[in-house]
């Protein structure tokens, strides 16, 4: 390499620079004036189903401070934000009459994003699932995907004019296997596993019928794809044997759950259930007619996909064999995984299996951040986060991956599922009884990535000039305050 050769972390020039939310999560306005219930107000209600019996009845009260937060968002310097619309809000009854309240709020915040150069990409289900049509068999009644087309239809028909990147369903894994196997997400269903299948496969022909109503209702070009979780194997290191092993670790059906990738994406992307899930699952696979697969394996534009860890694996004798974290290992609140090579191997493995340009919809780090005496909210560990992840991300994409987009989970601290409020996910603090907004050192940070679009990772935060070891930043071990005193650390710069 020529002395003082700079190396950079710049990303591709088109590349886009975003923050993600959903609707439930943040927007309170809640009361049945603005809309209707969704399963997670009734799952709310249920004892003990939610930490704290916390509740997302005001949230962020995101419905309420709209224009603040996109103001907010400005001043990060998102390029795009990424938000789903709440269906109950929209559709009272999940079908039939627009609650024209409820689809003016979606009307105003694309306008106020695209008045301040934010490009919106918008998500048409992330879980908060209309509570009538849940009464009316919910995905285990084949008529959703026809629901789910209706309300896509609608949402379409009135955005589409400024709207150009949709998403359909939002980690169908997650929604399938917490909220109709372990019941510990909405609807809080404990269903057999040939319900869940059925629920599985129903919530795809959804999909495959909101992609083609996008299509046809769209007023102008549209973007449109998915936004499926992705758990990650990925190699011990970069031995040929181990990759191979990783990347069928990462497509792999193991276990009679619904958690894992190609159950899901394989017929999206690629028109049929995968034969191991098949032999696993066996008879209790519900027959379905031919038609649906081509339903379900409508072509779409991008896969989304939301990566906050991974784990590695070796080849071993009797195949891909997990290698376990360290002792010690770093991890966020939530207990996951620190796991940085989730973000170079999971988009080059999904590039390669399913020949679509891959998009990260999701990723980011939970942890317990609090105003100090100053007020400021200080919180390196997830800059450190974001940064060995962007590191690793920008690799894939030197290696090959066709990586469009990165969103970061998420913009606000939010309503975190059945974690409630304990788990903060934003780059902007948010107080939950005063509701005041607080951007943490992560935000600054991460608007001095987009900037300079990725370059600035290449240096200490607040010393952009450094040029590191990439491999050393790169590296999957825990972060640098929990290393070994001896053990390589960033290189100021490199001359020679
Ligand atoms: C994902 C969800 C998102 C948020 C993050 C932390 O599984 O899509 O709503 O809960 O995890």
């Amino acid at each position: 390499m020529p002395a003082n050769t700079r190396i950079t972390a710049a990303f591709p020039q088109d590349f886009v620079w975003g923050a993600a939310t959903s609707s439930y999560q943040i927007e309170g306005g809640a009361t049945p004036d603005l809309r209707a219930e969704s399963v997670w107000d009734a799952f709310c209600r249920k004892p003990g189903a939610v930490n704290d019996g916390h509740t997302g009845a005001i949230a962020c009260d995101h419905y309420g401070r709209m224009a603040e937060d996109v103001r907010l968002m400005s001043d990060l310097g998102l390029e795009a934000y990424r938000f789903s619309v709440s269906w109950p809000r929209v559709l009272r009854d999940g079908v039939g009459t627009v609650n024209t309240v409820g689809l003016d709020f979606y009307d105003r915040l694309v306008d106020a994003l695209i008045a301040r150069g934010i490009v919106p990409w918008v998500t048409l289900f992330h879980w908060d699932y209309p509570h009538a049509l849940f009464l009316r068999g919910g995905w285990l009644n084949r008529d959703s995907a026809e629901w789910f087309a209706e309300y896509s239809t609608r949402i379409v028909e009135r955005l589409s004019d400024r709207v150009k990147h949709w998403i359909t369903i939002n980690e169908p894994q997650v929604f399938i296997q917490l909220g109709h196997a372990d019941g510990t997400h909405a609807p809080g269903l404990r269903l057999p596993l040939r319900e869940q299948l059925i629920a599985a496969h129903n919530s795809l022909r959804a999909h495959g019928r909101s992609v083609q109503a996008i299509r046809a209702a769209a007023k102008s070009p549209v973007q449109v794809g998915w936004a499926p979780v992705g758990h990650i194997s990925y190699p011990i290191d970069d031995q040929p044997a181990n990759i191979d092993a990783a990347r069928a670790a990462t497509f792999a059906i193991k276990k009679q759950d619904l958690w894992n990738n190609a159950w899901f994406a394989d017929p999206v992307c690629l028109g049929a259930y995968p034969q191991d899930g098949l032999r696993l699952y066996g008879s209790q696979v519900p027959k379905h007619p031919a038609a649906d697969m081509d339903l379900i394996h409508q072509p779409i534009d991008f896969y989304g996909v939301n990566i906050y860890s991974g784990g590695a694996v070796k080849a071993g004798p009797d195949g891909p064999t997990p290698v376990p974290h360290p002792p010690g290992h770093a991890r966020n609140t939530f207990n996951w995984a620190v796991a940085p090579q989730s973000l170079r191997w999971g988009p080059r493995f999904i590039c390669e299996r399913y020949r679509l340009p891959v998009v990260i919809t999701e990723n980011g780090m939970s942890n317990l951040d609090s105003p100090n005496l100053d007020g400021d909210v200080i919180d390196p560990q997830r800059i450190d986060y974001t940064r060995r992840y962007l590191l690793a991300l920008h690799r894939a994409i030197a290696e090959g991956a066709d990586v469009r987009g990165y969103f970061h989970w998420s913009l606000l601290d939010n309503f975190e599922w059945a974690e409630g409020y304990k788990e903060r996910f934003g780059l902007v603090h948010v107080d939950f009884t005063s509701l005041a907004r607080t951007p943490k050192s992560s935000a600054r940070w991460y608007k001095s990535v987009i900037e300079s679009n990725g370059e600035s990772l290449s240096g200490r935060f607040g010393a952009p000039s450094g040029v590191p070891e990439l491999d050393d930043l790169l590296a999957s071990g825990p972060p640098d305050r929990y290393r070994e005193p001896s053990a390589p650390t960033i290189t100021p710069s490199k001359s020679s």
